[in-house]
């Protein structure tokens, strides 16, 4: 079986975050969201993955390199335009070759059993297996209508409401699918849809299988998305320090903290909380719960939960910062350490003023 994780998309709803990085290196619980995938596919005993690169490639090359440090083998497909999931199989079909193979949306975590899924899959024959979740808000997703146990309609993004059931983003597939994508035509959206693409092989007679989510499964296509990923991922927590707590800092619940972090006495730590390497979290600050902090950040004095915090930033005031994304290198400040005391002006002639 291979694997194929796909990265390439524009990443529009995350902006100014993806500006300058690629939405699937964003960390969630300080691993990039795209691991996530990859270690699933990894983990259903998949040596080869395919990896879908649009034009916004940045940390993805570095982070995954040829594979080899993972005990698996990376090959890159470009992708130059987004035009859609069933394109980005198809362009794949000489790396596929006559595999079965697992699709994985290098923008969703599942907490589900891939693997486990995955040799179901492979036992039973299907043409086609999908995972599926119920949602709020099926408008925004594939959607499946069900009926006695079997899939009878997929439709993607529907206008009208058909049934709550959504897609999740992983999908396991033959090469049957090729011929089908092959003959497919673009959606409203001009893309692909690998949700048209199953159904196409449902109208031909083939066999789709399912598997409803048990654990819990998100997309993290927007910020509050991410937040609530980070929450999911951040509950599994298991406590490990490896860095330093000095006395008299108050700490409750799980965290995890990298080599030479400190932790300065009166602050306090609510966990869940992880923190990379070499950060500090000052005095009276206050972090978590449910907050990841990369490595070499500075929190002094605020107090900042339900957040995320890339590598570098300095937070240095004595706000309180919530349900919060803070890109990598930035500087929140307290205006109180630039800005002297005292009201500026510059009035002109002949001016009154009341204060
Ligand atoms: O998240 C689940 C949903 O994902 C499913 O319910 C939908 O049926 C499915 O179409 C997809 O919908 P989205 O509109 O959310 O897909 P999005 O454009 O966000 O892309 C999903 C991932 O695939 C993302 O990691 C970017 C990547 N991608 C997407 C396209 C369209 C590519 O690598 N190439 C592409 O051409």
């Amino acid at each position: 079986m291979k694997g194929l994780l796909l990265a390439g998309g524009h990443g529009t709803r995350l902006r100014p975050l993806t500006y300058t990085g690629n939405k699937h290196m964003l960390p969630i619980a300080n691993k990039p969201m795209l691991m996530y995938g990859f270690d699933q596919l990894r983990a259903s005993g998949i040596k080869e993955i395919g990896v879908i690169l649009g034009p916004l490639q940045e940390g993805i090359i570095d982070a995954l390199g040829d594979g080899s440090k993972f005990g698996v083998q990376v090959t890159y497909i470009a992708q130059p335009e987004p035009k859609g999931i069933a394109h980005a199989v198809l362009i794949s079909q000489r790396f596929l070759g006559d595999s079965p193979f697992i699709v994985h949306l290098g923008d969703n975590l599942l907490k589900d059993n891939i693997p486990e899924f995955a040799h179901e899959f492979l036992r039973s024959g299907a043409d086609a297996s999908v995972i599926l979740t119920r949602v709020k808000d099926p408008e925004r997703f594939g959607v499946v209508l069900v009926e006695r146990g079997r899939i009878v309609k997929l439709v993607e993004k529907p206008k009208q409401y058909i049934s709550n059931l959504a897609l999740a983003g992983v999908y396991f597939l033959r090469p049957t699918i090729f011929p089908v994508i092959e003959k497919l035509k673009p959606s409203w959206r001009n893309e692909l849809e690998i949700t048209d693409a199953i159904q196409r092989l449902l109208d031909v007679g083939g066999k789709i299988t399912y598997h409803e989510v048990s654990g819990w499964w998100k997309d993290t296509g927007r910020p509050e998305d991410i937040l609530e990923a980070n929450q999911l991922v951040l509950k599994d927590l298991k406590t490990s320090i490896g860095g330093m707590i000095e006395e008299g800092v108050t700490i409750s619940g799980e965290m995890k903290l990298g080599e030479g972090t400190v932790v300065r006495s009166g602050a306090t730590l609510r966990g869940p909380v992880v923190i990379g390497d070499h950060s500090e979290i000052g005095n009276n600050a206050s972090v978590g719960p449910n907050t990841s902090l990369g490595s070499n950040v500075r929190i002094l004095g605020a107090k900042i939960e339900n957040s995320i915090v890339l590598d570098g930033t300095v937070i240095d005031c004595s706000e309180r910062i919530v349900d919060s994304i803070i890109g990598k290198d930035s500087r929140i400040l307290s205006s109180e350490a630039t800005v002297s005391r005292g009201r500026r002006f510059v009035v002109g002639e002949s001016t009154f003023v009341t204060l």
